[in-house]
């Protein structure tokens, strides 16, 4: 159960002051009949609530597919750049946010959603949730190099903090390697900082798989789109 006037803003009637002056005006039902308090409590699945002749159902959770550009940053809101909740147009919830972080020069999946738990469950330490990515770096990745990261390494910088172990793929070799690289964590900036461990810088990077999900590769940079039911039911 929920208050009338958070229903009607959680699925983009107006602000919580505008849904609030409708109520006032008589504009709402629920189940058939005027409901003039805000702060009434309908059941968001069973109370038929209508403004004027239009039904508002109720949706409690969203689930988008991000193709995260570079350029803007994975945040809520931000004083200076531009957000990936800036990219999904026609968003009516307030409550929206990315699962995790790529950084802002950093491309590919992303899901935004405004589902709490699933969002902690994903990004659990203890879950070991794969994430693939495929990157572009200066150097030559050598079977010594992938068998460094396979077996964990150092990108501590001093302090020491260790990596589990991750697969790393060569997709193309030559002075700058092209690869698919699979960790089981998200440290902060991990895939550089691994790079850099042995010497070597990220020029390019995506990722491309989180947990169940693979990036739909019809989605254009900045795109976005509802996940199916098929990628829902197996992600919960
Ligand atoms: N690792 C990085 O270094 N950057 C990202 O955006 C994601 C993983």
């Amino acid at each position: 159960m929920i208050r009338l006037d958070k229903y009607l803003a959680d699925m983009g009637v107006g602000t919580r002051t505008e849904v609030k002056r409708l109520i006032r005006q008589g504009k709402v039902r629920v189940d058939g009949a005027v409901e003039k308090s805000a702060d009434k409590k309908v059941d968001e699945c069973r109370s038929l609530v209508k403004v004027g002749e239009k039904e508002i159902s109720y949706v409690r959770y969203e689930y988008y597919m991000l193709n995260k550009p570079a350029g803007v940053v994975s945040a809520t809101d931000d004083r200076r750049d531009r957000t990936v909740l800036d990219l999904i147009e026609g968003r009516k919830r307030k409550d929206l946010f990315p699962v995790g972080r790529l950084d802002k020069d950093t491309e590919g999946l992303l899901l935004i959603t405004n589902d709490g738990g699933l969002a902690h469950r994903l990004l659990s330490p203890k879950r070991h949730v794969d994430k693939t990515y495929y990157a572009e770096v200066k150097g030559r990745v050598t079977a010594e190099t992938v068998r460094q990261f396979a077996a964990g390494m150092d990108i501590g910088e001093g302090r020491e903090e260790w990596t589990m172990p991750a697969k790393l793929k060569v997709v193309q070799e030559g002075e700058v390697s092209r690869v698919r690289l699979t960790l089981q964590e998200g440290k902060y900036h991990q895939v550089k900082r691994m790079f850099r461990a042995v010497g070597m810088e990220v020029l390019y990077l995506r990722r491309e798989v989180f947990g169940t999900l693979t990036l739909d590769e019809s989605l254009s940079l900045g795109d976005f789109r509802k996940l199916t039911e098929e990628e829902l039911e197996l992600l919960l």
